[in-house]
């Protein structure tokens, strides 16, 4: 079976070092928010270009723990795509805010920045892009229109680790960014972890009381908060596994190319990189009218494939009835009918990725 991510194959390409920076942490005896997760911090925000990091338990908790900080909750609108991981409405409803739902590009697959305007309302205090599949949203006139209304962007870089627009990374544009370290993320931890990125001093102190019980210092709690911290583990293996994130993604976007090259006489879209932009490809999402027979075919075959994803979160049983959204989202409710997500990690083989090319253009021969 070839995997559509592998994050064992990871594991077992930096075992040595990853084994020991494990075996460091078990007999050192401290397990939660130590020295590793202070390493990590500072080597991500290093990373990223940013002034601090904040370890937390997961990305949807950074997502809302950036919200949290800027006071957002009740009675307030938060705009993001509706194509997008249920974890980015989760997280707003979670704050006590309603999410505001609008299309996307169909070319990129991110925020349309042209529907923003005409989505916001009195209420609205912060907006989402989502760097979907690991392409950077296009936040020049996002930020254009967030400035002129007085609205706070915050990023969602969960599967856009080392993305970079304008030449700039992702994680650096917003107020506060979110960033999550799922085993099978760009930058994965072998459990839930994620990370706050932000400048502000006063915003990155907010996150890192809200993460533990709203403590200003041990024991005294002087607002609210939760239990949210990184543990050791985790910052030991995302230390090992960020000196290594570099050279991964471009072993993703040279397999990229790779797919690009052998599918462009298919039946597939391929996914198209913004202009002045670089994309991680998190996902290899192409997309075809004949997405659910190619899926079989490809099944039939050993491989698998994925579709993210399958439901816009404005017609969820759940959120439907919780969220705003703006007009009908035609190109949202297209793409969940066309995306299918090919195999992608560092470690596919060439020859991996040649069985699959194969097997599309077979199917469409
Ligand atoms: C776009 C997006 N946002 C947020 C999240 C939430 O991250 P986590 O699973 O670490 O809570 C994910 C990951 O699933 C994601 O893909």
């Amino acid at each position: 079976m070839i995997l559509c991510s592998d994050p064992k194959a990871q594991y077992l390409s930096h075992k040595r070092e990853i084994d020991e920076a494990i075996r460091r942490v078990l007999l050192r005896g401290r397990y939660i928010l130590g020295k590793k997760v202070d390493a990590f911090e500072h080597e991500f925000a290093r990373f990223l270009g940013t002034k601090f990091a904040v370890g937390v338990a997961s990305g949807t908790d950074a997502l809302e723990i950036s919200m949290a900080a800027l006071g957002i909750g009740k009675g307030d609108e938060v705009i993001t795509a509706s194509h997008t991981a249920t974890a980015t409405a989760a997280a707003i409803l979670k704050v006590g805010a309603v999410p505001v739902l609008i299309d996307i590009e169909p070319k990129y697959m991110t925020l349309d920045p042209h529907e923003l305007e005409s989505a916001m309302s009195r209420k609205t205090r912060a907006v989402i892009p989502v760097h979907l599949y690991g392409q950077p949203a296009d936040h020049a006139p996002i930020r254009r229109i967030a400035d002129r209304r007085g609205i706070a962007i915050i990023e969602d870089c969960a599967q856009a680790h080392g993305a970079l627009y304008r030449g700039r990374p992702v994680g650096t544009f917003g107020a506060l960014s979110a960033f999550s370290f799922y085993p099978t993320k760009n930058l994965g931890a072998f459990g839930d972890a994620g990370a706050v990125v932000t400048d502000n001093l006063p915003l990155a102190r907010q996150c890192r009381s809200l993460r533990e019980y709203g403590w200003k210092e041990k024991h005294r709690s002087v607002s609210r908060g939760w239990n949210s911290r990184l543990d050791e583990l985790q910052a030991a293996v995302l230390r090992v596994k960020l000196k290594h994130l570099k050279r991964d993604n471009r072993k993703r976007q040279a397999l990229a190319d790779e797919y690009r090259r052998r599918l462009v006489s298919s039946g597939v879209i391929a996914p198209k990189v913004r202009p002045g932009s670089t994309h991680v490809y998190h996902l290899y999402v192409v997309r075809t009218k004949a997405r659910n027979s190619l899926q079989a075919a490809l099944k039939r075959k050993g491989i698998q494939s994925l579709i993210h994803y399958p439901l816009p979160i404005h017609l969820q049983p759940y959120f439907k009835t919780r969220v705003r959204s703006v007009g009908k989202l035609p190109e949202t409710e297209r793409a969940a009918r066309e995306v299918l997500s090919l195999p992608m990690y560092p470690q596919l083989t060439k020859l991996q990725l040649h069985t699959i090319t194969d097997s599309i253009n077979e199917f469409f021969a």
